[in-house]
């Protein structure tokens, strides 16, 4: 029996596809939800079959549409703290996770949604979907990295806009800032996110992990990114992977990567 109430889990060769299955509450974020994308995502960790994520919503009309305001409307201070900083932990595993992990993002993606969708590593959007923090119309700001990640994907002035007004902004315009890579037809929404997915599981997956390490250490205050590369390009040269992917070039043929 499936540990998952509140999520939908299909591996598709190697690529573990995660839908958010609240589509009655827009897929809102309750607590039991969070949990069970920490569990997935642990999966993902461990997994050696998983080698890759895609988050998605269920229904056709949102990813998620924020955390459940049925459970904030009931937190104390404390407990709004640790809702908070449970939220950040889980977000921070999507981020720093070494397998690629992607948002294909098909409806509203507002709140916490938006915040899910920031904590991957890329995000693919229908062409109908809407992004948006809305939180200060709850009296609220966001609380699951937000404030941060919004600010880093498209700069301060743009996201204290939409944080202070909580406008939301379709596909479009979001492509335009920087929060999505892509845009495409709501029908073409998976099969595009499975193509970029595939172009990236075919790199050297060791390669593909320290990148993302190395992007990650921009934003970590504690490190040195430069040295990081510096580091993790030495790791590279000792791996395998490495030894395959120059041969191979020199040889005219395609690499056969063992993620080594
Ligand atoms: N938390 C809890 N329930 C939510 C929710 C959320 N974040 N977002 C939507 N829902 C629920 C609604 O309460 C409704 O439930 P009901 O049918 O039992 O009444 C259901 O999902 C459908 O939403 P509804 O508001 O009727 O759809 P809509 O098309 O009229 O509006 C939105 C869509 C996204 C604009 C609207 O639902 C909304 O503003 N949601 C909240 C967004 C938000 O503030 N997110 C940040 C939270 S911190």
């Amino acid at each position: 029996m499936s540990i998952f109430e509140n999520l939908l889990l299909q591996l598709e060769n190697g690529i573990l596809v995660i839908t958010i299955n609240r589509a009655d509450k827009l897929n809102a974020l309750n607590i039991d939800t969070i949990k069970e994308i920490k569990a997935a995502i642990q999966q993902v960790y461990d997994d050696p079959a998983v080698r890759g994520a895609i988050f998605t919503g269920a229904g056709d009309k949102a990813f998620v549409a924020g955390a459940d305001i049925s459970e904030i409307a009931e937190l104390s201070e404390v407990n709004a703290r640790s809702f908070a900083e449970r939220g950040q932990e889980v977000f921070s595993m999507i981020e720093r996770c070494t397998k690629p992990v992607l948002a294909a993002v098909n409806g509203f993606a507002l709140g916490g949604g938006c915040e899910l969708a920031m904590a991957c590593h890329m995000r693919v959007a229908s062409e109908g979907a809407r992004f948006g923090q809305p939180e200060v119309n709850l009296g609220l700001i966001p609380g699951y990295g937000g404030t941060q990640r919004l600010t880093q994907l498209i700069g301060k002035g743009k996201a204290m806009e939409l944080m202070m007004t909580a406008d939301m902004i379709g596909a479009g315009e979001a492509k335009a800032l920087g929060l999505v890579n892509h845009v495409v037809p709501a029908v073409e929404l998976m099969r595009k996110s499975m193509e970029i997915m595939n172009k990236i599981l075919s790199k050297a997956p060791l390669a593909i992990g320290l990148v993302i390490d190395c992007v990650n250490a921009v934003y970590d205050k504690d490190e040195d990114g430069y040295q990081t590369e510096a580091n993790s390009f030495a790791r590279c040269c000792s791996s395998q992977d490495f030894v395959e992917g120059t041969n191979a070039f020199l040889e005219k043929r395609k690499p056969a990567f063992k993620g080594a």
